[in-house]
């Protein structure tokens, strides 16, 4: 198996509306604001959201999220307008299993930017990618059973529902959350892209 480090992975991917790519030095600043105008949105479903109370607390995640990727340790993506250029939000290949070539996509968006497509967008990018340049196995996606808006991603990018894993995870206060696994593997994807 060729060392994940060795690997020239795109850090930059796009749809005609969507950019996804690697995080950069400076941009902590959108990180901020678009998380900000977000609280109340993300803040069920994505813990980390009080982490960001400065734009420097943006700026070290950002920084830190673009070191695990040179280490293929993880990998963020920013997601941003391909017009405007603005940041819209986080998504990125996680919980990565180099072995099993296995990958965990995750996503969250700004308010403002939600109900047009971008995440799932973001989605189907990260997936191809993932099969077509990481020999990827497996790739999941789990959300909250209750979490109406984010199953729906997994499901509008074609990913299979395995099933439900009880008292998976705590939320924010501290209640056990059930949550759907959905996933692709390669057999599938080879057939999405066919049709
Ligand atoms: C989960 C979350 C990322 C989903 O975001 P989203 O904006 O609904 O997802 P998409 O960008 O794929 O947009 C889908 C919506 O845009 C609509 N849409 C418009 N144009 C579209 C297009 N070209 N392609 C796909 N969908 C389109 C869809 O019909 C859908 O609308 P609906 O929600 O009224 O059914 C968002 O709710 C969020 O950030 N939640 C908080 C964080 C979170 O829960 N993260 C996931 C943790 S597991």
């Amino acid at each position: 198996m060729t060392d994940p480090i060795l690997i020239d992975i795109p850090e930059e991917l796009s749809t005609d509306r969507t950019v996804v790519r690697r995080y950069r030095p400076g941009d902590g600043v959108g990180v901020f604001e678009a998380v900000d105008e977000s609280r109340e949105h993300i803040l069920p479903w994505m813990p980390w959201g009080p982490g960001h109370q400065t734009t420097d607390d943006s700026e070290k995640l950002v920084r830190t999220w673009n070191g695990k990727w040179a280490l293929r340790e993880d990998m963020s993506f920013g997601m941003f307008d391909k017009q405007t250029g603005e940041y819209l939000g986080g998504t990125g290949l996680h919980r990565i299993d180099w072995n099993l070539r296995s990958f965990e996509i995750g996503y969250w968006i700004r308010k403002s930017a939600a109900g047009k497509g971008h995440v799932t967008d973001s989605v189907k990018l990260l997936t191809d990618l993932a099969f077509s340049k990481l020999q990827a196995n497996r790739v999941f996606i789990r959300c909250a059973v209750e979490n109406v808006k984010s199953c729906a991603v997994a499901k509008r990018a074609g990913f299979t529902l395995e099933g439900t894993i009880r008292n998976s995870i705590k939320d924010a206060d501290g209640r056990l959350v059930d949550l759907m696994m959905f996933s692709l593997i390669p057999e599938e994807w080879e057939s999405m892209r066919v049709v």
